[in-house]
């Protein structure tokens, strides 16, 4: 048994998005199938359209989601039919070197549904980040189903399960921000502002934000910044600099992902600082740096794969603040969309009017 859904697929590398008719399996053993309330629309999902992330078209866009589960799978236990869930990146294996070493948070050998969502001819579709959620219901594996308090509007709760979570956890989790803290973030769309949101969660006393869109920094005072720079107007290491004593920041946050932010981050931080790069780069960018600058200024450089975000534990928490008043996501949803105008929102997002268009089915 299978079900026809409409989705938003991209057939080929940098034309723009259809929308399909996509075959969905039943879930099969350890699989579920949600109906999709909300997705947001991620920098990613444009990575993926214009080739950036690989080249195995067509793929199914759309991962940052919120639902409702439909059906179950033999064996699922840890959700049923009527659960309201966020859709998640990280569904652990238990079983892989880093999970041995409790470490769940880096699993080396996460789980998607076995079975593939098709085009009406047969084509085997790739979903994005191994979800795929613009589209009316969508196949995934159990353990990518997140269960939170249904009180939260699904438009807000599907932010968490990438870019927000990815900015928030390169703050709280892979930065380890404390509240004596200097923080830096460049790049503020969704993710970046994001980290502000989460250095401030953790009280650091300076937040600093850096784009070139005066537009965004507005935006990032409102979730945290307590100084912004604009680096077409000045240079934001120097900025950086003179907003902290002369020193840099303790911790420099790189949310945009090309050579030249991440350079800024490395200089833009105080000897013993951490550099945290949670921005994707395109996989022809290369980084020349002097080694002895690497050495002689300490410190620690890291990635922050998806905000090293455990979704049992963090998805549940960040909902919860959420609620309480803590943690403004819903200043994420700049606007709701339908499926039909997902191609619109990247553009959009281009020229930097939205921090998230998020589609609500
Ligand atoms: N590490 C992860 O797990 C993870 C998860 C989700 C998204 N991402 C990545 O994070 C990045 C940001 O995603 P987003 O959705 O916030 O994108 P976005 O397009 O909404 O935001 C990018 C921001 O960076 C600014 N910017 C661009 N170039 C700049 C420069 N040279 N200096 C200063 N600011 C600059 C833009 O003005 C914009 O405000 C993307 O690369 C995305 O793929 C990573
Ligand atoms: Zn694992
Ligand atoms: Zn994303």
């Amino acid at each position: 048994m299978s079900q026809q859904v409409r989705g938003v697929v991209s057939l080929a590398k940098g034309a723009p998005v259809s929308i399909e008719t996509v075959i969905v399996p039943d879930p099969g053993p350890g699989e579920a199938v949600v109906k999709v309330q909300a997705c947001g629309v991620c920098h990613t999902d444009l990575h993926y359209r214009e080739g950036g992330i690989n080249d195995e078209y067509p793929f199914l866009l759309g991962h940052e989601a919120a639902g409702i589960v439909e059906s179950v799978g033999e064996g699922v236990t840890d959700v049923a039919p009527g659960d309201f869930v966020i859709l998640n990146w990280r569904a652990v294996c238990g079983q892989c070197r880093a999970c041995l070493r409790g470490r769940p948070h880096l699993c080396f050998n996460t789980h998607n549904a076995k079975q593939k969502m098709t085009l009406e001819d047969g084509t085997e579709l790739s979903p994005a980040l191994g979800i795929g959620a613009f589209i009316e219901k969508t196949l995934v594996a159990a353990g990518q189903c997140t269960k939170v308090d249904p009180a939260v509007r699904p438009e807000v709760a599907g932010l968490l399960g990438c870019g927000v979570m990815a900015g928030l956890g390169a703050a709280l989790n892979t930065g380890n921000v404390n509240r004596d803290d200097t923080v830096a973030v460049i790049g503020c769309g969704g993710v970046g502002n994001a980290a502000i949101a989460g250095a401030r969660l953790a009280g650091a006393k300076t937040i600093i934000a850096v784009d070139l869109d005066d537009r965004k920094l507005e935006w990032a005072r409102e979730f945290g910044a307590t100084h912004t720079v604009n680096s077409k107007a000045s240079d934001p290491v120097e900025a950086v600099q003179a907003l902290t004593g002369g020193f840099g920041a303790d911790l420099v946050i790189d949310a945009v992902g090309r050579p030249e932010t991440w350079k800024t981050a490395f200089y833009a931080r105080d000897l013993a600082g951490t550099v945290v790069l949670v921005g994707v780069p395109d996989p022809s960018m290369q980084l020349e740096i002097p080694l002895i600058d690497v050495f002689g200024r300490g410190g620690s450089l890291k990635s922050s794969w998806y905000g090293d975000c455990l979704p049992s534990r963090d998805f549940p928490t960040m909902v919860d603040l959420h609620l309480q008043g803590r943690l403004p996501l819903e200043k994420f949803v700049s606007e709701t969309i339908g499926l039909d105008d997902v191609e619109a929102s990247f553009a959009k997002m281009k020229t930097g009017e939205v921090l998230r268009s998020v589609v609500v089915l």
